[in-house]
């Protein structure tokens, strides 16, 4: 199962990437998760890439194509992956083909999560995040105790880029640059809309639903 989760920020990528890499047995690949983790431990790459992620900006896509380049090269990748933020841009998306077909290798489906931007504002304004990588949200989908991860006890954080300005800045960078590629992943009979809003896990279990029809 070799999949792409497409969508604007906040549309629900990584919680379905979440969900749907448990139910698949197939590993999450989120760029942003990458740089972030090397921004995190301050990296030669995580230096790099920390000002254009806190603008809501791009990173090079050389750069973003080697990352995924080595991560997909990785033995738990042999039979599928869920990428998730990346492509994110035609070029990316036509080095990831091509990386793809050296090995004889398609992507299998590309889920396209459709989100108003008015919902996406709200989202990411109550998006709260773990150390451990599990994502909450204050009322869409509160941990048990405010402020609290469920599973390590360990205390919530925002992320850097979700201020309002941001936001704003990313949602324009994915209708610039990202939204295009809706376009082509249709041309090659590879995309698939799913409604992003409703509960996180009714949307899992429709897609789950939607990949069975299609055989996948
Ligand atoms: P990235 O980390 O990919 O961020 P993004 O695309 O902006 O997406 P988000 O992670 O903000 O949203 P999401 O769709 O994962 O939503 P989530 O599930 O968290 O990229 C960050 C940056 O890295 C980029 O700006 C760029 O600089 C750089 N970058 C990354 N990849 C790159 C690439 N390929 N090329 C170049 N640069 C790259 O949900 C959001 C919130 O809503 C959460 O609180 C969640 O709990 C809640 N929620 C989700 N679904 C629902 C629902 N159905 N109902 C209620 N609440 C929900
Ligand atoms: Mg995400
Ligand atoms: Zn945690």
């Amino acid at each position: 199962m070799r999949m792409i989760l497409l969508g604007p920020p906040g549309a629900g990528k990584g919680s379905q990437a979440q969900n749907l890499s448990v139910a698949l047995c197939v590993p999450h690949v989120s760029t942003g998760d990458i740089f972030r983790a090397n921004i995190k431990e301050g990296t030669a790459l995580g230096i790099r890439v920390k000002g254009i992620l806190t603008a809501g900006e791009l990173v090079p896509d050389d750069l973003a194509v080697r990352i995924v380049a080595d991560r997909l090269s990785k033995a738990d990748c042999a039979n599928g992956f869920i990428l998730d933020g990346f492509p994110r841009t035609i070029p990316q998306a036509e080095q990831l083909d091509a990386m793809l077909a050296r090995d004889g290798k398609a992507i299998d489906v590309v889920l396209n999560l459709v989100c108003p931007d008015e919902v996406i504002i709200s989202r990411i304004s109550g998006r709260r995040l773990c150390c451990c990588g599990r994502t909450y949200h204050l009322t869409g989908n509160p941990p048990k105790v405010a402020g609290i991860c469920d599973f390590d006890g360990k205390t919530l954080y925002v992320r850097e880029d979700d201020k309002e300005e941001t936001v704003r800045t990313r949602l324009e960078t994915y209708h610039r640059q990202t939204e295009p590629l809706i376009a082509y992943y249709a041309q090659k009979d590879a995309l698939c809309d799913v409604d992003g809003e409703g509960a996180i896990a009714d949307i899992t279990v429709s897609i789950l639903g939607t990949l069975e029809k299609m055989g996948l």
